[in-house]
């Protein structure tokens, strides 16, 4: 990972890049990574838009040949890539990072980045994927709705880092996990994902069509559905069913 490593000062996503010079100039080597300064359009999950400020974070994506990778295990690539991010980012922070599910990056229970996994299929096989990770790492502060919930390395150490040394440490965890799912320890990339969930057997606040309630998170489903206990049942959620509250 990394070894075709393209840099841009300014790009709409990298993810839309990357996926554009995948499908325009094929055979792209695994492991390519597109690494921008600035993104004019970045994209979120669920359709959300992805804002940073220009030269201080980290906007990357990663191009693998995932082919090998049943539909039905999808998520645990998502697994492997918050795995990768949070032990990256552990190295250089004084406690561990936490992985809010589905995959976003947290830190003291603020949010330090997030992650846009997109599945290239051929009817229903997985062709490659493209691994978008957005992290905040050298912004020193936040827009007013978001202050209460972003948090940024800098943040956190009040100093700032060097970008391509924390890249470097992400594409080798990236390295570690992708290969214990390619070779389908899956069981291992599940118990090491639930050891880092945030909220996980805690009794927490969650928003349902507007209806607050408290729950348990239990487990994830292979499918990444979210196992909780609320009012001693066990319910299972889809990932825009619910809402964390902080
Ligand atoms: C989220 O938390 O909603 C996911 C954010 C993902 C942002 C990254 S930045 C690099 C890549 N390119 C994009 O347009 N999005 C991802």
């Amino acid at each position: 990972v990394g070894q075709n490593l393209i840099k841009l000062k300014e790009v709409d996503s990298t993810n839309n890049y990357l996926k554009n010079l995948a499908s325009n100039s094929e055979p792209l080597p695994e492991g390519t990574v597109i690494m921008a300064d600035n993104q004019f359009a970045g994209r979120g999950q669920q359709e959300s838009v992805w804002q940073t400020e220009p030269g201080k974070n980290i906007s990357t994506s990663i191009y693998l040949k995932s082919s090998f990778l049943p539909i039905s295990k999808q998520f645990y690539l998502n697994m492997a890539v918050s795995l990768a991010v949070s032990d990256a980012l552990s190295f250089f922070l004084p406690s561990p990072v936490a992985v809010k599910w589905p995959n976003d990056i947290y830190y003291n229970r603020k949010k330090l980045g997030g992650i846009l996994i997109e599945n290239a299929l051929t009817g229903s096989i997985i062709k490659s994927s493209v691994v978008g990770i957005g992290l905040n790492i050298n912004q020193q502060a936040f827009g007013n709705d978001l202050s209460r919930k972003a948090t940024s390395v800098y943040q956190i150490l009040n100093k700032e880092l060097d970008l391509n040394l924390i890249l470097e440490k992400i594409f080798v965890y990236m390295e570690k996990y992708y290969l214990i799912l390619k070779s389908e320890r899956y069981a291992i990339l599940h118990s090491d994902y639930l050891n880092r969930l945030l909220y996980f057997d805690i009794a927490t606040s969650f928003i349902q069509n507007g209806q607050v309630f408290e729950g348990r998170i239990k487990g994830v489903e292979d499918s990444g559905h979210l196992i909780m206990e609320v009012d001693g049942n066990i319910r299972h959620f889809n990932f825009k069913e619910i809402e964390y509250i902080h």
